[in-house]
């Protein structure tokens, strides 16, 4: 912590005091910049993913650019699955493919035991060679998907609207959903402790669809794991941060996984979400990504609204309540983000 010249994000994290909230937006290496299309316009996605330096430049884009407190390392939630031996393709307008879907005792055979050293090698490349170039300006993040959400796109095959096949693997054959699910927690494991070796100040694990699940199999399918992946990881210091997107009606319980930071979208009132949560752990959020959508003033008064919510005090990290749109004007995030910058300051008097 100490060489980093901007460290409000993981002071927040560990919910220690702070001069004014720290904000970084999730996706923040993305479509929505014109430098981003830039370099995306020579290369395909997951060559980019897959080349340190180029990793490294989209990564640092938003630090210079929106001048966030934090950068999130370029890469893909779904490089785990193709290291398993999952063939993967990104398809424009469609988004990621799975050609050929887990969804046999068989394919779940097949899948290998990763190596992250070898088998995500690029990713720890990329993660300290943007450590390096980043020079302490800010803390950076490494990431995973969280074995639930990572098991939707490997049984459905790629984004789905009824999770139809999943729901089908949990209630037909339940064991064979827990015995890749808890292959999927090994990996995860191995895989953010790697990161954290390589030079990553924090690890975000992104469970996007757990608001698919019933309540209870939200525990069982989701959760449960999630808490044995970070058993795992925490013997290291650094922050672990996780967003289980649509469970805001299981803040209490969540915040008992062992992570130092909760993320929340946008569904729940920041108030009531540390009213229930506020007190053993670090809030991210909540703001609606579509208000960035609205004119500046507007998006002003929506994140002054996030901010009073909260109130004072130090466990608020700023962000939205998902990832930032493609079709975002980048002047209304750096509207969003020099806003916090200055309005947050009161809160921690
Ligand atoms: O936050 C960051 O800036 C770091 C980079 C990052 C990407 N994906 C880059 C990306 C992160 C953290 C992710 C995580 C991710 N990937 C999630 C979890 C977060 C979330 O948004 O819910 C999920 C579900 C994925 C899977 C994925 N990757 C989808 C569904 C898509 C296609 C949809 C889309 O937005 O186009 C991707 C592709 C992807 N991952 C892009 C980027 C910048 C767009 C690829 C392109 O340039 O064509």
């Amino acid at each position: 912590m100490s060489n980093l010249k901007n460290d409000l994000f993981l002071r927040a994290c560990k919910r220690k005091p702070v001069e004014r909230t720290p904000i970084w937006i999730m996706r923040q290496a993305g479509r929505y910049l014109p430098e981003y299309r830039a370099v995306r316009a020579k290369t395909d996605f997951l060559t980019m993913c897959k080349t340190p330096e180029l990793a490294a430049e989209v990564t640092i884009q938003p630090v210079d650019i929106i001048g966030v407190d934090a950068a999130i390392i370029f890469s893909d939630i779904l490089v785990i699955p193709e290291a398993m031996g999952m063939h993967l393709e990104m398809h424009d307008g469609r988004g990621p493919v799975f050609p050929s879907p887990v969804r046999d005792e068989q394919a779940a055979k097949e899948l290998k035991n990763i190596t992250p050293d070898k088998d995500l090698k690029y990713v720890l490349d990329a993660l300290s060679l943007t450590k390096r170039e980043l020079n302490g300006r800010v803390p950076l993040i490494g990431f995973s998907g969280a074995p639930w959400t990572l098991l939707t796109y490997m049984v459905e095959g790629e984004g789905s609207k009824s999770f139809s096949c999943v729901k089908k693997l949990i209630y037909n054959n339940p064991q064979l959903a827990h015995k890749i699910l808890g292959k999927l927690t090994d990996a995860v494991a191995d895989y953010l402790s790697a990161q954290l070796d390589a030079g990553a100040d924090a690890v975000q694990i992104f469970d996007t669809w757990a608001g698919i699940l019933s309540p209870r199999d939200y525990l069982v399918f989701a959760l449960q794991y999630v808490s044995q992946l970070i058993a795992k990881i925490k013997s290291k210091d650094q922050p672990v941060i996780y967003f289980p997107k649509g469970v805001h009606y299981r803040m209490r319980t969540t915040a008992d996984c062992g992570a130092d930071v909760i993320g929340v979208d946008w569904t729940i009132d920041m108030a009531k979400a540390r009213d229930k949560i506020g007190s053993k752990v670090a809030i991210q959020g909540n703001l609606d990504p579509t208000v960035l959508f609205a004119e500046p003033n507007f998006i002003k008064r929506e994140a002054k609204k996030v901010l009073d919510s909260f109130g004072n005090g130090s466990g608020h990290v700023f962000n939205l309540g998902h990832g930032i749109l493609p079709d975002v004007n980048p002047e209304h995030a750096k509207v969003l983000v020099d806003y916090i910058k200055k309005g947050s300051k009161k809160y921690h008097q």
